[in-house]
């Protein structure tokens, strides 16, 4: 029913635009038509008892009725006969014509593939007729951070950037915690106080082991942070990509400025203002690099490498790294150098790709901009390819007072005590010492 009033539209909107009623310039024809008009008047009223429904029709009939027939003139009608104020003036403009149909019975037209559209885009801007505002929100920050997006359409989508350097909308700048776990996080209950309170300035996820089956409570920080993840093993090529899936997944956040990467046995030295504000406000991304000739640095270069990678630019550095978003997003979508590590850089060969690949990589193309040491500290006195951990006595307030300020560095142009944000390797037993100590050295909880 609804339709059909619909259809009718396109030819009301023919009704004044035509001129066949208003041809009588001509005097001597005047009479004829006024005859001409009567007998279309009786005509007009004989059709529209025929077809009362549809009075619009009798209208769009009686156009083209003078044209058709020139009957003998009666001279009953020779006088002019009192106009008809119902045919003579305009006709009386029918309902459709006047205000729209309401809202909702346009929508619903609109959305059935039988009818053509409206013949008038005015239709879609009446007041309250549009449909609810969509703006950018799902397109800045994904409600939901896991999805089904294949690793290539990941990294495809995640490498895109504005070039409009000003946002249409209130940008908060966020740091991004990524965490690459196995399974639980020892130190989450560390962490939740560290969090709590600064909801808004920061993104958590988390690329922990596929056969991880734990979850966490629904008031947690860590709660719906799980990115979809892959097995990863020590050494080998697919760490990096679990570093590439947890850049990716975060760079979906626009307001993501900030992208630091942890793991399981890592805990913040600072408290949550100081570690944004030092973050947000550096001038320069923190990943460690140096060239080390030895057996265990240059020594895992292959000539094969050649010719996107020359010895003389091969670096090293320890994992945990912080990158800016410019960082971020070149690494996930370098497919210049990563494919090099990928084909010729594996642990069977004696070649850890997550020791050489992004210090490699920046010194390259990015150094100008790193600050070439990390925030997170790491004990490597023991030697050896694994750091030393500490246990739970180990964790004294002169331990914690030590890394936090125990060391001198420059940030942003300037020499500073505070050159470790975070530390690691730490055994869960500690955790205990951590929130005993962690209200009165580092200032939460
Ligand atoms: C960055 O530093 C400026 C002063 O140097 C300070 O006013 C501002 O609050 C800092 N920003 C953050 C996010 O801490
Ligand atoms: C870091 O190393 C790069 C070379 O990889 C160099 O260009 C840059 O000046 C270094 N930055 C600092 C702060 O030493
Ligand atoms: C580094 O680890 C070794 C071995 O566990 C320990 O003796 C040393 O005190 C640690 N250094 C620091 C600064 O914690």
């Amino acid at each position: 029913m609804k339709a059909a009033q619909y259809s009718q539209l396109p030819i009301h909107h023919q009704l004044p635009s035509s001129s066949s009623m208003h041809q009588t310039s001509n005097p001597l024809k005047l009479l004829s038509c006024f005859l001409l008009f009567g007998i279309g008047l009786v005509l007009g009223t004989m059709l529209s008892s025929y077809t009362k429904s549809s009075p619009f029709n009798t209208l769009q009939s009686l156009q083209f009725l003078p044209p058709l027939s020139p009957p003998p003139p009666p001279p009953r009608l020779l006088s002019p006969p009192p106009p008809p104020p119902r045919l003579l003036s305009p006709p009386p403009p029918p309902p459709l014509l006047s205000p729209p149909p309401p809202p909702p019975l346009l929508v619903f037209s609109l959305s059935s593939p039988l009818l053509p559209l409206p013949p008038s885009p005015t239709i879609i801007l009446y007041p309250g007729q549009s449909p609810a505002r969509i703006g950018l929100k799902g397109y800045l920050e994904p409600s939901n951070v896991m999805h089904d997006m294949t690793e290539e359409e990941l990294l495809w989508r995640a490498s895109m950037v504005p070039r409009i350097p000003t946002h249409p909308y209130k940008r908060i700048p966020k740091v991004a915690f990524m965490f690459l776990a196995r399974g639980e996080l020892p130190f989450a209950p560390l962490w939740e106080k560290f969090f709590r309170g600064h909801e808004g300035l920061f993104t958590i996820y988390l690329h922990l082991s596929p056969e991880y089956t734990g979850d966490v409570a629904k008031e947690s920080v860590f709660y719906g942070r799980r990115i979809p993840s892959r097995p990863v093993e020590w050494g080998e090529v697919n760490m990096i990509e679990a570093e590439r899936r947890l850049l990716a997944n975060a760079l979906l956040d626009f307001s993501n400025q900030r992208f630091v990467l942890l793991s399981e046995a890592c805990v913040p030295l600072w408290n949550f203002e100081t570690i944004y504000s030092y973050l947000i406000n550096s001038t320069q991304t923190f990943v460690s690099l140096y060239d080390d000739p030895s057996s265990t640095g240059r020594g895992r270069y292959s000539k094969s490498m050649l010719p996107q990678i020359h010895i003389d630019q091969w670096r090293k550095s320890s994992q945990w790294f912080e990158v800016d978003r410019e960082l971020a997003v070149a690494i996930v979508s370098d497919d210049f150098y990563f494919p090099v590590f990928q084909k010729f850089c594996h642990a069977q060969w004696g070649c850890y790709a997550d020791e050489h690949y992004l210090p490699t990589m920046i010194n390259i193309k990015y150094g100008a901009k790193n600050s070439n040491r990390s925030v997170t500290f790491v004990n490597w006195s023991l030697g050896g390819p694994h750091p030393a951990r500490y246990y739970r006595k180990q964790v004294t307030p002169e331990l914690l007072r030590w890394m936090r300020e125990g060391s001198t560095c420059m940030y942003n142009g300037r020499p500073t005590n505070i050159c470790f944000l975070f530390a690691r390797k730490f055994l869960p037993n500690a955790l205990i010492r951590f929130e005993l100590f962690a209200p009165k050295v580092m200032g939460f909880g």
